[in-house]
C-alpha cells in the first residue's frame, strides 16, 4: 500500500496507556490463543459465536481437552467469517485493512476468501513479526502485510480502502478519533465492520462485571450509544446491526469448562446474562 512516511516508534505509541497496551500484547502467549491457533494455523484473539457440539465434553478423557480446543477454535473462526460476510463485495484488486490485527487470523481469512490486498495494523511489534512470518510461510507476503502502526494515525493513503474492520479492538481507543481515520481511508461507498463488546445504555453505566473485563484486558469498554454517535459524526452510516449476545454465550460456557480458561469467563457470562453487556456487529457505509 502507498503510504506517507513510516511512523517512528515514538510516534506509534503516543501515550503511556498505549505503551501499556503494546506491552500487554507483546508479552501475550496465552494458551487460549496459541493452542487454538495451532489447530489450523489461523491465530485469533477474539471470541466465538454459535452453539457448541456437546459431544466434545463426552468420549475418551485423554482427548477431551483437544476436542474442546478444536471446538472453541471452530466458533472463533465462525465469528471471523461472520464479520467477513458483512464486508460487501471485495475483489482481488481491492485493499482492505485489519485494524488491531493481532496475529493476523482474520486478515488471512479475508485474503483467502476475496484474494484481496490486506494491511494489518497493530501496536504490538511481536504480533507484526509473527503475522508477517506467517504471511511468508503461506506465500502471500505480496498481498498480506502487517505494520507497526497506530490505528488512530495509520499513515495510509486517503480513500485507498474498499473495506476496513475492527475485530474486538475498538475498546482501546477513542471512537471519534478511530472513525475519523476509517472515514479518511475508505473510498466513497466503502464498508466498515466492527464486532465488539459494549455496555448497555439501557441498564445504566458500567456494571461491576464489565469493569472486571476492562481491568483484565487493560481496556475501556464503550457504551453502545457511543458507536452510533461517533459513526454519525464521521460519515459512517450503519447498514446492519446484529446483536450477537445470545450467540456468544455458548462459547463462554464451553470456555469455562476448557483447559485454557483464564478466569475471566465468569464476568463475561454474568455481564451477558444480566444484559449489562452486549456483543455487537455493526456494519456501516462510508458516505
Ligand atoms: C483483542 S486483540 C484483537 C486482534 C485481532 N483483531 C483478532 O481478532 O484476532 C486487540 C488488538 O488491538 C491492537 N491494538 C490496541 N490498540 C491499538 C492501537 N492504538 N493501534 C493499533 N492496534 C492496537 C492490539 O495490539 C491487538 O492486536
Amino acid at each position: 500500500m502507498t503510504t506517507t512516511t513510516m511512523p517512528s516508534s515514538e510516534k506509534v505509541l503516543r501515550t503511556a496507556y498505549q505503551e501499556s497496551v503494546a506491552a500487554y500484547w507483546n508479552a501475550e502467549k496465552d494458551p487460549v490463543n496459541i493452542r487454538l491457533g495451532e489447530v489450523d494455523g489461523f491465530f485469533h484473539h477474539h471470541y466465538g459465536v454459535g452453539d457448541y457440539d456437546p459431544s466434545v465434553l463426552e468420549g475418551p478423557e485423554e482427548t477431551r481437552d483437544q476436542r474442546i480446543i478444536e471446538e472453541m477454535h471452530r466458533l472463533e473462526t465462525a465469528q471471523a467469517n461472520l464479520l467477513l460476510d458483512h464486508l460487501g463485495p471485495v475483489g482481488p484488486e481491492d485493499r482492505v485493512m485489519d485494524t488491531g490485527s493481532g496475529r493476523g487470523g482474520t486478515s488471512f481469512m479475508a485474503n483467502q476468501r476475496f484474494g484481496c490486498h490486506v494491511d494489518g495494523v497493530t501496536i504490538s511489534e511481536q504480533q507484526v513479526a509473527f503475522a508477517n512470518a506467517q504471511a511468508g510461510e503461506r506465500g502471500v507476503s505480496d498481498r498480506v502485510r502487517f505494520h507497526f502502526r497506530n490505528m488512530l494515525d495509520t499513515g495510509f493513503e486517503t480513500g485507498s480502502l474498499r473495506a476496513s474492520w475492527n475485530n474486538e479492538s475498538t475498546m482501546y481507543v477513542d471512537l471519534y478519533e478511530l472513525f475519523r481515520e476509517h472515514a479518511r481511508l475508505l473510498e466513497h461507498g466503502g464498508r466498515y465492520v466492527t464486532i465488539t463488546g459494549c455496555y448497555n445504555d439501557v441498564t445504566g453505566g458500567r456494571s461491576k462485571a464489565v469493569s472486571r473485563i476492562d481491568e483484565h484486558y487493560t481496556c475501556n469498554i464503550h457504551p453502545r450509544s457511543a458507536y452510533f454517535k461517533a459513526m454519525a459524526a464521521n460519515d459512517l452510516v450503519p447498514v446492519a446491526v446484529v446483536d450477537l449476545t445470545e450467540q456468544t454465550i455458548p462459547y463462554w460456557e464451553l470456555r469455562a469448562k476448557s483447559p485454557v480458561a483464564t478466569g475471566i469467563e465468569e464476568p463475561f457470562l454474568t455481564a451477558y446474562r444480566e444484559q449489562s453487556f452486549h456483543y455487537l456487529l455493526i456494519a456501516a457505509d462510508r458516505v
